[in-house]
């Protein structure tokens, strides 16, 4: 590509989603109450089994009310870091995360990381109380139960409690919380976790912000010590985003795939899946998949 294309090309980029993604103007009025800010904490990127790019979720975040987002993919840490190393000099609002599956592949823990960053992950699979203390060991990690699943999430929190490893904090507010939320919120209470709302966005920047964490002021700073003072709530908001469901069997056969990525014709099949999953969320069509670094080896990458 020759320079001219390639910034112009850069440019489209880089340029707000809000143009190319369907807009909602109701949920834009309804911003966060004087003083307060919200962040959704549980997103998606190619780095996983998401359709988007780390700079769709920023821009669109930018673009509506939302004054932080989290980065989660599933046990991959390496975009957001790139993410992060390139933006080192500049305020931004992403902060850095990861979900990792705990044995069983039923138990996911959110994991954030507003100070150092993680030098090594879990493997998938490693035992939950193991997940907790590798994140306990992070200086300043935040854990957070994420989607609590239905019939298994009393237990858990049981569990974790005796060992002495309850998490920071749990969603309340996600999607497919439904009627549970009231009971989460009381369990939340009684184990004195954060409330959070996040929207577990993998598809397209017009689902950010449907389910969101308010806290008092607007910085990661400002979250960090809500969560820690248990200040936070999760809020529920009219952000209506509809798809068409090709997208959401795309996106399936994507996340399916996943684990097979190393091998050169998954990834190719994965390349095109998610290039046809992102025309049809009308997405710029820049969405190209790119292999992956390897994580970082045990003793790289010193944190932040
Ligand atoms: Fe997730």
């Amino acid at each position: 590509m020759n320079p001219a294309n390639e910034r112009s090309h850069e440019a489209q980029r880089s340029s707000p989603s809000s143009q190319s993604f369907p807009s909602r103007p109701l949920a834009d009025l309804l911003g966060p109450p004087p003083g307060e800010s919200y962040a959704d904490l549980h997103v998606h990127t190619t780095g996983s089994d998401g359709l988007c790019e780390v700079r769709d979720w920023s821009s669109q975040a930018r673009s509506t009310s939302l004054q932080l987002i989290a980065i989660t993919d599933h046990d991959h840490f390496g975009t957001v870091r790139r993410w992060h190393d390139a933006h080192r000099d500049v305020a931004d609002n992403v902060l850095p995360g990861v979900e990792i599956t705990a044995r069983g592949q039923i138990v996911h823990i959110g994991v954030l990381f507003p100070r150092a960053l993680p030098r090594e992950l879990p493997a998938p699979g490693t035992p939950l109380f193991d997940v907790m203390h590798w994140a306990r060991s992070i200086d300043g990690a935040i854990v957070v139960l994420v989607h609590p699943l239905p019939g298994l999430w009393r237990i858990q929190l049981r569990r974790l409690q005796r060992a002495g490893l309850l998490p920071d904090a749990i969603e309340t507010h996600f999607p497919l919380a439904f009627w549970r939320t009231p009971a989460i919120e009381r369990a939340a209470e009684r184990y004195h976790l954060a409330k959070l709302g996040a929207t577990d966005a993998h598809m397209t920047p017009a689902q950010l912000g449907r389910y969101v964490t308010c806290f008092p002021g607007h910085s990661v700073d400002h979250l960090v010590k809500a969560i820690h003072e248990r200040t936070t709530r999760g809020v529920t908001r009219p952000v209506a985003c509809r798809l068409p469901l090709s997208v959401y069997a795309l996106q399936s056969l994507f996340a399916w795939l996943l684990p097979y990525r190393d091998r050169p014709s998954i990834a190719s099949i994965r390349a095109r899946l998610l290039t046809a999953a992102r025309a049809r969320t009308g997405a710029p069509p820049a969405g190209t998949l790119v292999p992956l670094p390897p994580q970082p080896a045990p003793g790289d990458g010193a944190g932040r």
